[in-house]
């Protein structure tokens, strides 16, 4: 029995739960859609969200009630809602789960978001590599469909909800959301501006809430078991309910871990997971996803909520926590992902299209023996020109990587450039390189 109450991961833990319509069901599914659907306001429910204190789980932790609530009141036109299930973040992989596992559980809180906000349409934006999911999705919504809880008329009623799977074609930057929508507008995925935020000018140009696939899947049980309910778990007050952490790397079970927020790293990794996978010992972890800056076990006592990761110099971002033991290269590893957000920058902003480059190139460099101590100031200034200068997050999550590593082991950074010039392996860089 896991120590805490699960409740997103509840249904699928349960043997040989398969998350069929009448599973789902009869675990007590589409029940708080029935007590909600013309009997509670639309601004009621949103209130409620609001008062559970849900933030968004997709990275940026805005509170969601607040987010619904920026959608222009007297606007007569037509609105949407998007779920983002583009999960593309190393390290990360609870929409997955969510999606594959149960996937009435996400089509609900998609109900119950669109009534909230007065959407006929929805679309959820999944990952184009999820082809399970996606088929999955596909089935449960033509099973809610044929129940009559999905299209013209939900449950009986006079309230239309559609739902519609849009797969995307594997670029990382469509889950930032407004590269979502052009996606989702047939378009290239590239960022947009913000403001204006689409909560005013979104998909379509039309007012457009977009929410993470986690996000979604509490509210079902938000409205079920009341505000005051969630709000009492987890960190509050600016950090309730639970939340699935991926955990991945050198630890001894990998996997998705439903736990309140405001337990410890130490907690999650040695509890929860089992701990280091070998005798070797913890050297670092990011706590939310390739995005977040690198933590060191001085960090282990931290608390798993946004404002604690956040005091630490990281962000809770995704909530993917990768691990890594002793003997790890730290130069290698910020090259690794430095490698991944050079291939998924989508080259719209300069900083970040010719930044990521340079970056990857002087990382190589160095991690192939060739560097000099000068490139770590020029690692430093660039990732400086980089961070904020660019439209949408990417700037910023791309250059933590090296920064980070920077920050708690420039003594590796050294010690390879030291060795290379012991070794006396510096070569001048071949013209033209
Ligand atoms: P953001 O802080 O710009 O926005 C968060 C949300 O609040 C957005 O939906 C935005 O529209 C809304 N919002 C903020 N201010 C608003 C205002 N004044 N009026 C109306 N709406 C407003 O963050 P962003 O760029 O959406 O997300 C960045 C995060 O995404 C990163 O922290 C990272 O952790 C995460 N991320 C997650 C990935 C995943 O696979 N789950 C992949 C990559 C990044």
């Amino acid at each position: 029995m896991p120590k805490y109450e699960p409740i997103l991961l509840k249904n699928m833990l349960q043997p040989g739960y398969t998350g069929s319509l009448a599973e789902y069901e009869r675990a007590g599914g589409y029940q708080a859609i029935r007590k909600v659907l013309g009997k509670v306001s639309p601004a009621d429910v949103t209130a409620v969200v609001m008062k559970s204190g849900l933030r968004g789980r997709g990275g940026a932790g805005f509170p969601t009630g607040v987010k619904w609530g920026f959608l222009p009141k007297d606007y007569q036109g037509p609105r949407y809602l998007c779920c983002n299930a583009d999960e593309s973040e190393p390290g990360t992989f609870k929409d997955r789960q969510l999606i594959e596992r149960d996937p009435h559980q996400l089509l609900e809180g998609m109900l119950l978001a669109c009534y909230a906000i007065g959407a006929a349409s929805s679309y959820i934006y999944i990952r184009g590599e999820f082809v399970l999911g996606a088929k999955i999705l596909e089935q449960a919504i033509n099973e809610a469909r044929a129940a009559g809880y999905v299209g013209k008329n939900i449950f009986g009623s006079n309230t239309t909800i559609d739902i519609w799977v849009h797969r995307g074609a594997g670029a990382y930057i469509c889950g930032e959301e407004t590269a979502l929508l052009e996606s989702l507008e047939g378009k290239r995925g590239l960022p947009r501006v913000k403001p204006p935020f689409p909560a005013t000018h979104g998909l379509y140009n039309k007012p457009t809430v977009v929410n993470n696939v986690e996000t979604l899947a509490n509210l079902p049980h938000i409205l079920n078991r009341g505000a005051e309910w969630f709000a009492s778990i987890g960190s509050p007050p600016k950090s309730t309910g639970t939340r699935v952490f991926c955990v991945s790397g050198h630890v001894a079970r990998p996997g998705n871990y439903e736990v309140p927020m405001g337990i410890t790293f130490r907690e999650l990794i040695y509890e929860q997971a089992g701990g280091m996978r070998s005798d070797k010992k913890l050297k670092a972890f990011i706590p939310g996803g390739a995005s977040a800056p690198f933590l060191t076990p001085d960090h282990l006592d931290v608390k798993l909520d946004f404002e604690s990761v956040a005091l630490a110099g990281s962000m809770l971002g995704s909530g993917g926590v990768t691990v890594m033991e002793e003997g790890t290269d730290m130069v290698w590893a910020a090259l690794r992902l430095m490698e991944f957000f050079y291939h998924e920058s989508c080259g719209k902003c300069s900083p970040c299209r010719e930044g990521s480059s340079w970056l990857v190139q002087i990382m190589r460099r160095i991690v192939n023996k060739r560097g000099q101590l000068a490139d770590l100031e020029t690692l430093t200034d660039l990732c400086k020109n980089i961070a904020g200068r660019t439209v949408c997050a990417f700037g910023d999550a791309e250059v933590s990587p090296i920064l980070s590593t920077l920050k708690h082991w420039r003594h590796e950074y050294v010690a390879m450039i030291h060795a290379a010039e012991a070794a006396n392996l510096i070569r001048p860089e071949p013209v033209g390189a």
